[in-house]
């Protein structure tokens, strides 16, 4: 039996034989039945020692690859051989294709990674990883760190008019997981849910997966359109994103709140505030919430992702009081519990005022880029473009009311150098956002931007 054994590899000499004559069972090459050579003839054909051949048989044996027959003989056996197309196809992902190199991505949501706190968050990490206890890196309580609840109490309060105590917080790996728990909490098979159309494809399918029956309302500038909510519908809960609408960047007003709160009341249902971005507000202050209106029915999610980081995967749920010890059950079986040792950075992170300072500075770094963006738009589109939801996040909507884009539109522009996602990927009901493109713009420098228009002015030049 010929094996490739090379000892200058970092792979440990049993693993080497193993790997190779799992390899040959796998492929068919040493076929059901076929008798091994015995450890000592290995051994020594391949210059090594007797035990390691003796390790790697004992390995093959408890996995099922090989049966020792008489005592000592070993053979193949049956069942182990896997036909190769079956284990070399790649599994197809879900996740979003990898795009060219030198495109130009408008994608919402992303943060400018390039400004993220580095040097802060190092020396925060390392004085966390020092002065952690032995207790905090066991298992911990599905709520979260209390540093760190106790800090985002004040920090809502002062940002954004939020009410709770930190026992109504649970600490979420981001709103997607926040969202999960909700839908999981409040859903059984078929129950309604009433949410925004458009919203992310991510979120319908969050809600449906956890059994949600989807009842979509449509969204105008000025968020959900309240007068549209079903008459005959009896929600588990209705999601929105009030403080800039996704994807369409409208601002909930405070008329349709009250109206939104009324009926909420009137079908004893929740609401869950999706407060995914607006921190970055740049013609004032970030919004009061919804939550504050009524903490009784407003479940509130927020997250650390745009902010700072959608790696660091942190976000949090406010919940009703008599919803706090379902979450928590919830969160636990899950996953337990998010990450302490990061929980504590960000409780540092909060406390010491680092927030507040690299909110008020990315604030103008990010409306800087808005206002190029917009300028550039419209010095290329001079006519005939419209632009709404810029007041907040890291989005806003161009729309081009004499274009309709397709999904095979929106692949041809790639030819072009620019990737862009348009409002109707995002509709649950078709046809209503035909010529409206989502401008994410957050991580894109003023060159990247300006190289970005350039390539969509020659694209939808070349689509017209
Ligand atoms: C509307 C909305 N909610 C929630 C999320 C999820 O954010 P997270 O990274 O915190 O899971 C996103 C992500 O882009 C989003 O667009």
């Amino acid at each position: 039996m010929l094996l490739s054994i090379d000892r200058c590899k970092n792979i440990p000499l049993i693993r080497q034989v193993y790997n190779e004559i799992s390899g040959k069972i796998l492929d068919g090459s040493l076929p059901a039945g076929e008798k091994l050579p015995s450890s000592r003839e290995l051994a020594k054909a391949i210059h090594v020692s007797r035990n390691v051949v003796l390790e790697a048989y004992d390995l093959l044996m408890v996995e099922g690859f090989v049966f020792s027959k008489k005592g000592s003989v070993t053979y193949v056996a049956e069942g182990a051989f896997l036909k190769r197309e079956y284990w070399e196809q790649p599994v197809s992902s879900p996740i979003h294709s990898v795009h060219k190199k030198e495109m130009i991505h408008f994608r919402s949501g992303i943060p400018d990674l390039r400004h993220f706190p580095r040097k802060i968050w190092a020396r925060l990490s390392q004085a966390v990883w020092t002065e952690i206890s032995d207790h905090t890196l066991g298992y911990g309580s599905p709520e979260g760190a209390e540093e760190l609840r106790r800090e985002l109490v004040s920090y809502l309060l002062k940002t954004r008019g939020v009410k709770c105590s930190k026992e109504q917080i649970v600490i979420t790996s981001g709103a997607t997981q926040a969202l999960t728990i909700v839908g999981r909490m409040l859903l059984r098979e078929d129950d309604p849910v009433v949410l925004e159309d458009p919203i992310t494809d991510d979120i319908q399918q969050i809600f449906k997966n956890a059994g949600g029956n989807l009842y979509p309302v449509s969204v105008d500038e000025e968020g959900l359109d309240t007068s549209l909510l079903p008459e005959n519908v009896i929600p588990a809960f209705t999601f929105v994103t009030p403080s800039h609408q996704f994807p369409l960047g409208g601002t909930l007003s405070i008329q349709r709140r009250i109206e939104l709160l009324q009926f909420a009341r009137k079908t004893n249902s929740y609401v869950v505030e999706d407060d995914y971005d607006s921190e970055f507000r740049y013609d004032g202050p970030p919004l009061s919430t919804l939550q504050r209106l009524d903490p009784h029915r407003v479940i509130y999610i927020g997250s650390f992702s745009k902010i700072l980081s959608p790696a660091l995967r942190i976000g949090y749920i406010i919940l009703p009081s008599n919803l706090v010890e379902k979450c928590r059950s919830v969160k636990w079986f899950s996953d337990l519990h998010t990450p302490a040792p990061e929980q504590l950075v960000l409780a540092r992170f909060l406390a010491a005022g680092h927030m507040d300072r690299y909110v008020s500075k990315m604030k103008k770094v990010y409306r800087q880029r808005r206002d190029l963006i917009i300028n550039k738009l419209k010095e290329a589109f001079p006519a005939d473009i419209q632009i709404s939801g810029h007041s907040t996040g890291l989005h806003f909507i161009a729309d081009f009311p004499f274009a309709t884009f397709s999904e095979n539109d929106l692949l041809q522009m790639e030819e072009d150098g620019v990737k862009l996602y348009s409002v109707e990927q995002h509709a649950i009901t078709r046809g209503i956002h035909k010529g409206k493109l989502v401008i994410g713009y957050g991580h894109l420098n003023n060159e990247e931007i300006q190289q970005g228009i350039r390539c969509l002015k020659n694209a939808i030049d070349r689509l017209m």
